[in-house]
């Protein structure tokens, strides 16, 4: 029997964040070069997205590219961007098959040209999907969107748009790329790593964090399943006891 099964239907999360973690280690492991793993670990992505789009999850995002991962050997950095472009290019028609709306989170312009076409292109033709949103976190990390969406209220506060005396928390995350995203309720992190890596400090401020020593290219449906699982057994309090959830 799956897993699925036992999910509570009625208790999924809304938001399902991922770092993608493990794919040099795999390979290595395997006796290959890293860029293999980073290859395998396309067919994880694609169960993952399939899993969240069958059980209707309105989020999941994908922590695919750092800031930080910038300053990785220049060979692994071309051949991730051009499995990227490969990816988008070959996906996008299952991404439309599966009713599924691409978004990106992260400094996009940082990217090379040809990345970003292939990812405004899906954007554009997934946009009027309605099923399961898929956010590609890439050359994304926390602090670089904390620091930019401080340069942008100080404009506007400049600008007069907004003013220092009303400023509040919801005001703050409409400047963030993640704006119209709701915070993640679950974050899984692969490969046995317990960090978060410069990943949506401030959105996982109540997540529940599950961690699994699975490298990321072995990831499988069976395995989120797992996570949800886990995830449905928690009690989140949110600073309550447990007295006033139940
Ligand atoms: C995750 O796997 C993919 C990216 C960060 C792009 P890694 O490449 O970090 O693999 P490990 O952690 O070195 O095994
Ligand atoms: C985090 O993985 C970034 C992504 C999964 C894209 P890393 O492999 O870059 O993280 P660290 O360096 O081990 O913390
Ligand atoms: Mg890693």
């Amino acid at each position: 029997m799956s897993l699925k099964d036992k999910l509570n239907k009625d208790k999924l999360p809304k938001h399902v964040a991922i770092i993608m973690d493990g794919n040099g280690r795999w390979a290595k492991k395997h006796g290959s070069t890293r860029i293999y793993g980073h290859k395998n670990g396309v067919k994880s992505v694609r169960e993952t997205v399939e899993a969240a789009a069958e059980l209707q999850i309105p989020f999941l995002t994908l922590y695919a590219f750092s800031t930080e991962n910038w300053n990785r050997p220049r060979t692994e950095i071309n051949a991730l961007m051009s499995l990227l472009v490969g990816s988008l290019n070959k996906e996008t028609d299952t991404l439309i098959k599966n009713n599924v709306r691409l978004l990106a989170i992260g400094d996009l312009k940082s990217l090379p040209r040809k990345v970003q076409k292939e990812l405004n292109e899906a954007i554009e033709t997934t946009k009027n999907n309605s099923g399961l949103s898929l956010v590609l976190a890439l050359s994304y990390s926390s602090r670089w969107e904390i620091v930019h969406a401080i340069k942008q209220i100080g404009i506007d506060i400049s600008n007069k748009k907004i003013d220092l005396q009303n400023f509040n928390e919801d005001m703050f995350v409409s400047y963030l790329t993640t704006a119209t995203i709701p915070d993640p309720e679950l974050l899984i992190r692969t490969s046995g790593e317990y960090r978060v890596s410069n990943f949506l400090l401030w959105q996982i401020a109540y997540t529940e964090l599950y961690f699994t020593s699975k490298f990321w290219p072995e990831f499988r449906k069976e395995d989120f399943y797992q996570a949800l699982y886990d995830f449905q057994g928690r009690e989140r309090r949110f600073g309550k006891i447990s007295e006033q959830i139940n």
